[in-house]
């Protein structure tokens, strides 16, 4: 059912009061310097997710003019910029904004960062080569919508990289559901959505519950059936994920089964 203009806000103002209270990819206590950054962006690429660069290829963006949908500290948007592009971002959350800037600034970059809903941009039809949104728009319930303005702002033959939560993972079935949902009895106490909510660090699912949607192949192509070409991937499976057997399963079996129960389902569509 859809939810009023009303229930949309109020779950927009849950996600903001997630982030301004825990920036996504902290590192310690937060501080405006150059080693902070530096910090949370070894821990993201050597730590969270060893996978990234590669397939991300920052490096490669001499002269594209490149919009990134919830920058979050701006970690990503920094690798994009240091590889060429002309860089742009919108994200909700103001103390997310507030760390992007210092983040760009402390490296000598130059970013135009808006706090802009990406259901509502305000940048012209065309105006962007590249669009990429990284672990934002399941948090956002008109992500149809989201979608749609970044069709509109993409020039004809632009990519959009867009990376979501995976339904069909380990990590959410193993993890969440089996160990926390069921073992632990977060279902009973939380609910479905709660439990989905605490995905998200400091998130208790009651209190602080951004909102969450689970992504699967299928409905990720489904919602990107305005552009001419998608080709999905499904990435990021460590052995910690498939509680309780912990780091038991040998690297080659993670990687032969990362394709299927990877924690982000990952599109490049082009517009
Ligand atoms: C989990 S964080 C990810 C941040 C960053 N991409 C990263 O990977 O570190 C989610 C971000 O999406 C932003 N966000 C959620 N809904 C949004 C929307 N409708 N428009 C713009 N930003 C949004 C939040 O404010 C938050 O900064």
């Amino acid at each position: 059912m859809a939810l009023t203009a009303e229930e949309v806000a109020a779950q927009k103002e849950q996600t903001r009061k997630q982030w301004n209270a825990n920036p996504c990819g902290q590192v310690g206590d937060i501080e405006y310097s150059p080693e902070y950054f530096e910090n949370v962006e070894e821990y993201r690429y050597n730590g969270y997710g060893d996978w990234m660069r590669d397939f991300y290829r920052y490096d490669d963006h001499q002269g594209v003019r490149l919009l990134e949908v919830g920058f979050g500290q701006g970690t990503d948007l920094v690798q994009y910029a240091k590889g060429g592009a002309e860089c742009y971002g919108v994200d909700i959350t103001e103390n997310h904004r507030e760390l992007a800037i210092a983040n760009f600034s402390s490296r000598g970059l130059n970013a135009e960062l808006f706090l802009e809903d990406a259901a509502d941009l305000h940048f012209e039809d065309g105006y962007f080569d590249k669009v990429v949104s990284f672990g934002v728009l399941h948090h956002t319930p008109d992500i149809e919508q989201c979608v749609d303005e970044v069709h509109r702002v993409l020039k004809d033959g632009g990519e959009f990289v867009i990376s979501l939560y995976h339904k069909n993972s380990a990590f959410w079935w193993f993890t969440k559901f089996l160990k926390e949902g069921i073992f632990k009895g977060k279902l009973l106490t939380i609910g479905y959505s709660g439990l989905k909510a605490t995905i998200e660090r400091g998130a208790d699912g009651k209190e602080i519950k951004p909102y969450v949607k689970l992504y699967t192949r299928r409905s990720l192509r489904k919602l990107l059936k305005d552009f001419s070409k998608v080709e999905i991937h499904v990435k990021h499976l460590y052995g910690k994920n498939f509680w309780p057997l912990g780091r038991l399963i040998p690297k080659p079996i993670l990687r032969a089964l990362e394709p299927r129960l990877g924690w982000y389902v990952i599109a490049r569509a082009t517009k």
